[in-house]
């Protein structure tokens, strides 16, 4: 007997796929380690880390839980509107410590969309202060996701998303992401043709009419697009050049996921916003924040200026002594080393999986942040719509599910298979992880090639 979802909607799902007559909704029940329970026992490897959001795994809920009785029984509540409490300033300064210089200042949010937006209305007071209030544009990038609230989905460059909302909340050009793939350019030609495509974007539209250039330091949707050398410098360039504002969304990238507190640190850029959600309590509480630097800042620090952005739940204490636990974890763990010790070795691994089979066209990704390109011949051919609705949809999560494992399928960009494993994730678990995809590869080369 199948699980039907009873009066829940589900998100991006397709919500008549289950029922009586229809797919078995997947229910977990219980996590331990990197591994998740559903309802009837089975057990699965969450090679995806709940959506990129389980860092530290699923084993430090009774401490956690102790935090959080303790902030429930002091504090259950308190806004951060005109007024604070102890443990949000605490982890405010915490973030702030954490950053690169000269990033300071933090602004909190409930999640991914919310900082998105947070940021872009910060940014727009900036320019607004600083006596420029034309510049109402943002630049994003081709297949990108940042949220879908109406203000995060303008950025949002996955058409199918968006077109049915009508005309998009924000001004928006979407240049080339970082795609090397399927490119005829690499490394620092690539980073060069990148560069001058989205100057010129910026000089046809008006420079000064620009408020903020928004890109994710490795690109999720597409599959873990990797900048080439020299990107982020050259995105720090062109926006202090024309007086933009750059705005990494580290809401995936951001708490250990490339290795780094911030991906920014490894790809050589420092830009005036960062938004996080995810990661920054690896889930065990919903929160998200606008990490921002002292110059996009201090406008708000000045007489008779309000800060014209709000959100209730920002910065709830009971997510803010979660996310202070967590980064507590994280160091005591050693959860970015452990990221770092094993990057080469998981990469390794996926390509063992890129020589065994056909299917693979393409390995790509940095830290716990990995994907495998699906193509149907050497020559690297993409798949149609019909062999992608087949393989994505059709084979792969039921055949994942039946390995015992939890991996992305995706092709909001070319078709791809995503893994993106705890953070505390160990050689055992890699393997564990890589030999399951392994098994489902298989029959992904038979539904694929016949
Ligand atoms: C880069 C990026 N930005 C923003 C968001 C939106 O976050 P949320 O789903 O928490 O609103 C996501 C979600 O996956 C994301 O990956």
């Amino acid at each position: 007997m199948s699980v039907a979802q009873g009066s829940a909607l589900l998100h991006f799902t397709r919500n008549g796929a289950y029922g009586p007559d229809g797919a078995e909704l997947l229910v977990l029940e219980r996590g331990e380690g990197a591994y998740v329970f559903d309802t009837h026992g089975n057990r699965y490897v969450d090679g995806l880390s709940s959506l990129y959001c389980a860092q530290i795994g699923y084993s430090f809920g009774e401490e956690m839980g102790a935090v959080a009785t303790q902030q429930l029984q002091e504090l259950a509540f308190n806004t951060m509107w005109s007024t604070a409490h102890p443990r949000a300033l605490e982890l405010a300064d915490r973030l702030a410590g954490l950053a690169p210089d000269p990033i300071n200042k933090v602004f909190f949010t409930s999640g991914g969309s919310e900082s998105v937006e947070a940021a872009w209305k910060i940014a727009r007071q900036y320019h607004v202060a600083n006596g420029e209030p034309q510049r109402l544009k943002a630049i994003a990038r081709r297949t990108a996701y940042h949220g879908v609230t109406l203000g995060a989905l303008a950025l949002t460059g996955v058409p199918a998303y968006k077109e049915i909302f009508g005309p998009p909340a924000l001004q928006v050009r979407h240049v080339s992401n970082t795609n090397a793939f399927r490119s005829e350019l690499q490394g620092e030609a690539l980073t060069a043709k990148l560069l001058a495509e989205l100057e010129a974007t910026i000089l046809e539209e008006g420079p000064d009419t620009i408020s903020v250039i928004v890109a994710e330091p490795v690109q999720n949707a597409g599959g873990c697009l990797v900048p080439p050398p020299g990107y982020w410098p050259g995105l720090r360039e062109l926006a202090d050049r024309y007086g933009i504002l750059l705005h990494a969304d580290e809401v995936i990238t951001g708490f250990g996921r490339i290795g780094e507190w911030f991906a920014v640190e490894r790809f050589g850029a420092t830009p005036d916003l960062i938004t996080v959600a995810k990661g920054l309590t690896s889930a065990y509480a919903p929160m998200g924040a606008v990490l921002v630097s002292d110059r996009v800042a201090a406008p708000f620090y000045e007489d008779n200026r309000t800060l014209l952005h709000g959100i209730t739940f920002g910065g709830h204490p009971l997510s803010a002594t979660i996310a202070l636990k967590n980064l507590e974890i994280f160091e005591r763990e050693g959860v970015l080393e452990n990221v770092n010790e094993h990057e080469a070795g998981l990469q390794e691994r996926l390509l063992t999986l890129r020589d065994e089979f056909t299917i693979i066209g393409d390995v790509r990704g940095a830290g716990f942040f990995w994907a495998v390109e699906f193509v149907k011949d050497d020559q690297n051919t993409r798949l149609d719509a019909d062999e992608r609705e087949r393989l994505l949809r059709g084979y792969m999560p039921q055949a994942m599910l039946d390995a015992g494992l939890i991996a992305r399928a995706d092709d909001r960009g070319d078709a791809v298979m995503q893994i993106a494993p705890p953070l505390i994730s160990d050689d055992a678990i890699l393997d564990e992880i890589v030999e399951k995809m392994r098994t489902v590869l298989r029959g992904a080369e038979a539904v694929v090639l016949g």
